[in-house]
């Protein structure tokens, strides 16, 4: 578990599909991801299991934001090559919680937790060109611009730019 000032970190599980549900339901919050839209609790269980399955016992890459125990995110980062230490980043929020910084120190504190096992972890984020807060938080926190890469991101009627961080 990874604690911040206000928030906690913890590994993926089932009992927290019901506020999950609220995340992966919202149009607004998996639109410029590859995620589709969750109809119900049962699809959410399945996605949770997955995020289990994609976590390695070593490095713990997935992680739940809780807020006063109720789960109000995720954060985490895809192994793209362990042994060299690269890896990519996501994080998502429930919208009622946008605005208060609360994914800053969530993305703040995985980094350090990463970087605490893998000092010369490196980072690939990738933002849509139409997420500007996104793009605000991987600068906060040093990442770098490297690219942008053209009609990068497809998605049903969205064809979009895709900027690259590195950090
Ligand atoms: C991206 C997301 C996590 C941001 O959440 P948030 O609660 O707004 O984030 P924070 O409050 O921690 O920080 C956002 C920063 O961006 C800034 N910001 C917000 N809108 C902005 C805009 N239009 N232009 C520039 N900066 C902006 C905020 O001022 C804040 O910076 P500050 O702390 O210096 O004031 C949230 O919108 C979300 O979950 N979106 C859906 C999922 C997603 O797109 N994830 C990213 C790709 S993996």
């Amino acid at each position: 578990m990874i604690k911040t000032k206000r928030l906690e970190l913890v590994r993926f599980d089932n009992k927290y599909a019901k506020d999950l549900f609220e995340l992966w339901s919202d149009y607004e919050v998996i639109k410029y991801t590859y995620m589709p839209q969750l109809k119900s609790i049962d699809e959410c269980s399945e996605k949770i299991e997955m995020f289990i399955n994609y976590t390695d016992d070593e490095v713990v890459n997935n992680f739940i934001i809780l807020l006063d125990g109720k789960a109000i995110g995720i954060v985490g980062s895809p192994i793209i090559d362990k042994n060299k230490a690269v890896f990519g980043l996501y994080y998502q929020l429930m919208k009622k919680y946008w605005g208060k910084g609360y994914i800053s120190e969530a993305v703040e504190a995985f980094i350090n937790y990463i970087r605490g096992k893998f000092p010369n972890a490196e980072f690939n984020a990738e933002v849509v060109c139409e997420n500007p807060a996104s793009e605000t938080i991987l600068r906060k926190i040093g990442f770098s611009k490297v690219g942008i890469e053209k009609n990068g991101f497809t998605l049903n009627k969205f064809t979009l730019d895709i900027v690259k961080f590195i950090g």
